[in-house]
């Protein structure tokens, strides 16, 4: 019987393939802290952690002193862990792909939605007692459809997002680093953003894509232009991306994700025109127990002997 680290609780039923393959589990009553995650680390053969979680290499050395074979990720995104030293270690690295990405497009197009219309505003003018009745010329904002929308990356999430603006008349573009042969593809994101209405963010995090959006790039986008993102805070420069808001550069944002969560830049707090949710992306039950128990089944299966189909590889040097 292997020992397993679940460092928050999981949904009812995510431990399931944990549980069935008869191993121990142990929830701490906090989660670890970043020292007391590698105080643990060697006690256990496996270990699920979160987003939240830094698997950084003290972490991922500690573990593999010990006994620990098999870190997963119950989330799609695998910044926090640093896959190559993992790799490097023999201990092998999850995620959950696949199960996650029509809740998170769903998200995405709340966000392209509240934002382009400004619903945050319009909720807060009416919960402050501010809104004085129905005004012709009051909470103008602008339309989704019909608009182009423009798409940073065009993974499962960003696909799934295309499919959801088709019924809403949108014309899609999107441009990824190399040509996905589709309809729609741009070759640079200067030019996407040039031409983009509304412009949605469906990149990983990694030492490319760190401040993608920056000064530079916001101010290619039409003054009358819409950013969401719901992939990770860092690929924008939440400063500039303030400055062109207070500056009337840009017209809204959605934002789901935050640079050094779950800490908000004050400046972004009180940003003109920006909607910002607490990072709820994948936050339905449903989807939340399908990663639960994609991470742990990936765990399941290294314990086992067998390689999980979401294994997650270091990125090849440029
Ligand atoms: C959520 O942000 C995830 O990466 O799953």
């Amino acid at each position: 019987m292997a020992r397993v680290l679940v460092t928050r609780p999981l949904t009812e039923g995510g431990t399931d393939p944990l549980v069935e393959a008869g191993h121990e589990i142990v929830v701490p009553g906090d989660p670890p802290a970043a020292d007391e995650l590698a105080a643990l680390a060697p006690q256990f053969d496996g270990i699920v952690c979160h987003l939240t979680d830094r698997m950084d290499a003290t972490v991922l050395q500690s573990g593999r002193a010990g006994r620990l074979r098999v870190v997963a990720n119950a989330a799609v995104g695998y910044d926090n862990i640093d896959v190559a030293t993992a790799t490097g270690l023999d201990v092998t690295v999850c995620n959950t792909p696949g199960v996650l990405d029509d809740t998170t497009a769903d998200l995405a197009f709340l966000l392209i939605l509240a934002a382009t219309r400004l619903a945050s505003d319009a909720e807060r003018d009416l919960r402050e007692g501010r809104w004085t009745g129905w005004g012709f010329g009051t909470h103008l904002a602008r339309d989704v459809h019909g608009a182009t929308l423009g798409l940073v990356g065009f993974g499962r999430i960003g696909q799934a997002v295309a499919q959801r603006a088709a019924g809403f008349d949108m014309d899609v573009i999107h441009t990824t680093r190399h040509d996905t042969g589709l309809s729609g593809w741009v070759q640079t994101l200067a030019e996407l953003l040039q031409r983009s209405d509304i412009v949605s963010i469906h990149v990983p995090l990694t030492d490319s894509t760190r401040h993608l959006i920056g000064a530079a790039e916001l101010a290619v986008m039409k003054p009358t232009a819409v950013l969401v993102n719901t992939a990770r805070g860092p690929v924008v420069d939440e400063d500039a991306l303030v400055d062109a808001l207070e500056a009337g550069n840009l017209f809204a944002a959605g934002l789901d994700v935050y640079d050094g969560e779950p800490a908000v830049n004050p400046r972004l707090l009180a940003a003109p025109r920006a909607t910002l949710l607490p990072h709820i992306g994948s936050a339905t039950i449903a989807t939340r127990t399908r990663m639960a128990r994609l991470a742990c089944q990936g765990v399941a299966d290294v314990l086992a002997g067998r390689t999980p189909p979401n294994v997650v590889l270091p990125a090849p040097k440029p």
